[in-house]
């Protein structure tokens, strides 16, 4: 017999972004545990390079959700947690001198990969205390801005935000590609993923259509092309070469 916590396979089964939240503060002791559940997240060799940044300034807030593209949930989230990519902290406290080793892609790429695991252990942690929440990685339309907004140092980068908060909607679960699709054995066998993709665009064309307002015709495959075209945010390359995290 398989032992399975259902509990927590329903709190995963049942993700989806909340970006409407009820008038209700988090406790201090509830965020800490969301810190800590967090911080128990896998990181390469430990190194731990991440900082996240608890946004308690309005302003600041404000600032952000206009960055972002004016999403209004990052003002009205009752916690803002900015997660950055560090490894200004690694490069003090290790005592290494080469400054190339810092703007390698493989540094770079565990960076982003820790910061990532990190934000998803923290967004799990809040669910199962009944919290909701919302990645947000519009603060890159404008990375540099962030970067001085809260006196970053050289090797620390700015990826997205979490906003958390009690839900106060449920916009129901949007559905995933075929399980198919992206999970393969042995091989990158694509034989069924062009008729499986389309049966996917059909799926997500009835979803779009229930839930938007204009009512237009959308699928995964439009929704992908809109998403690259609109913000393929160029400067970040510039950016991360300016902080040392690439050269
Ligand atoms: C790296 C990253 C950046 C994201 N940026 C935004 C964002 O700027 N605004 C937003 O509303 N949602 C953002 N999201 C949430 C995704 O839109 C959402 O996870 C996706 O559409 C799937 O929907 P679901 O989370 O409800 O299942 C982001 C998610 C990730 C992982």
């Amino acid at each position: 017999m398989i032992q399975i916590n259902k509990a927590l396979i329903n709190i995963l089964l049942n993700h989806k972004s909340i970006r409407k939240f009820k008038d209700k503060k988090i406790d201090k002791e509830i965020l800490d545990i969301i810190i800590e559940c967090g911080q128990k997240a896998p990181t390469s060799n430990n190194l731990q390079a991440y900082t996240i940044i608890h946004v308690q300034d309005n302003m600041k807030k404000e600032k952000l959700a206009q960055i972002s593209g004016d999403q209004k949930w990052v003002v009205e989230a009752p916690v803002v947690l900015l997660f950055c990519a560090d490894l200004y902290r690694i490069k003090n406290y290790s005592n290494i001198e080469s400054l190339s080793l810092f703007g390698s892609p493989e540094l770079y790429t565990v960076a982003v990969i820790d910061t990532a695991l990190a934000a998803e252990k923290s967004l799990i942690a809040a669910q199962s205390l009944g919290l909701g929440g919302v990645i947000v990685g519009g603060i890159r339309n404008d990375m540099e801005k962030v970067h001085n907004m809260f006196n970053l140092p050289n090797l620390v980068a700015p990826l997205f935000l979490l906003c958390l908060g009690y839900p106060d909607d449920d916009p129901g679960l949007k559905p995933r590609l075929p399980k198919e699709v992206i999970y393969k054995v042995d091989n990158y066998d694509t034989e069924k993923d062009t008729q499986l993709i389309e049966e996917y665009n059909k799926i997500m064309e009835d979803y779009y259509r229930e839930r938007s307002s204009i009512k237009a015709k959308s699928n995964w495959s439009q929704k992908c092309r809109q998403a690259l075209t609109k913000q393929p945010r160029q400067d970040v390359g510039h950016f991360l070469r300016s902080i040392g995290f690439l050269t």
